[in-house]
């Protein structure tokens, strides 16, 4: 193991377990354990990251004072309430619960997209906990959204544990697990549909005389400003809409542009394909 700041191995001093060991240090794990320290969810030095990657090790040991690092999950250093965050590509998961397996952990919540709990229950010791969650990008920013599903053994203790963890880097809803699919295809690859129309919007802009400066100014405010105020009033997108949309004025007028290209109908095919996709994956 490693301590972050550390040249060399230094052993774990005697009673200073961890509470949680995030699995995987890359994009999403690193996001969760800056999220985690921010949100005082847990010190740096109550935290492991197990990272194979020795360059990736040193940054977040660069980044985290304290932060405990391993090259492999490790025996009798988690806390007895703690657990572990699977936060490794699919490829690897195997690999990463047969090394959780080995080091005894058995309290898990997987980020790993269309890996089912069972799956993941079968790559564990016997009676292992999972809960398994869908979160999405702008989690890495602390503005995601994921939901999460308790596996075979998760009790609701698991689920508050798993929630606890998530919050600190977006909302938290639950559900069943047979929705994660549709999750998946409207949270999960949601970001990718609003930036094709931010970038849609751009190059409108730009072919509406604007320079791209400009333009992506006027469009980033734009969609940053309408979440806002879906999120902020509580009112339905009709209702906003509507508010913005005079009887014969320009917004109308843009708007039945979109109708005539079925554009309501394109993001129902968007969802329902990927919730698909994801069912075909994860099969
Ligand atoms: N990015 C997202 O927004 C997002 C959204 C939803 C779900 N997810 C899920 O989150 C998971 C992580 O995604 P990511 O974007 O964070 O991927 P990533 O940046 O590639 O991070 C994965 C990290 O895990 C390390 N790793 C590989 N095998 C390992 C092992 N056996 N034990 C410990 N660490 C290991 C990798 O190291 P090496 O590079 O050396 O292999 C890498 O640093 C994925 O399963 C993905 O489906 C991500």
């Amino acid at each position: 193991m490693f301590k972050s700041g550390a040249a060399t191995s230094l052993p774990v001093a005697f009673g200073m377990a961890v509470r949680l060991i995030v699995v995987g240090g890359g994009k999403m794990g690193s996001a969760l354990v800056s999220g985690l320290i921010s949100a005082n969810w847990a010190e740096a030095r109550e935290l492991a990251v197990v990272e194979p990657d020795d360059g990736r090790r040193e940054v977040l040991g660069a980044q985290h004072d304290g932060l405990v690092l391993f090259d492999s999950p490790p025996r009798d250093q988690l806390a007895d309430d703690g657990g572990a965050v699977l936060a490794v590509k699919p490829e690897a998961a195997a690999s990463a619960c047969r090394s959780l397996q080995a080091a005894g952990i058995n309290r898990v919540l997987s980020i790993v997209a269309g890996l089912a709990t069972q799956r993941i229950e079968s790559g564990l010791a016997e009676g292992s906990i999972v809960v398994r969650a869908m979160p999405n990008t702008p989690a890495l920013i602390g503005a995601g959204v994921a939901a999460i599903s308790g596996g075979t053994n998760a009790r609701s203790i698991d689920l508050d544990w798993a929630e606890s963890i998530l919050a600190a880097v977006g909302k938290v809803v639950r559900l069943p697990e047979r929705h994660l699919d549709a999750v998946t295809g409207l949270s999960g690859s949601g970001p990718a549909y609003f930036f094709l129309v931010a970038e849609s919007m751009i190059e409108a802009g730009v072919s509406a005389g604007l320079t791209r400066d400009v333009s992506r100014t006027l469009v980033v405010e734009t969609l940053l400003g309408s979440a806002r105020l879906l999120a902020e009033t509580g009112e339905s997108p009709e209702e906003l809409r509507s508010a913005v949309t005079s009887p014969g004025g320009t917004t109308a007028a843009g708007l039945r542009a979109l109708e005539q290209r079925a554009v309501r109908s394109a993001f129902l095919e968007a969802v329902l394909t990927a919730t698909e996709r994801s069912r075909q994956l994860g099969h």
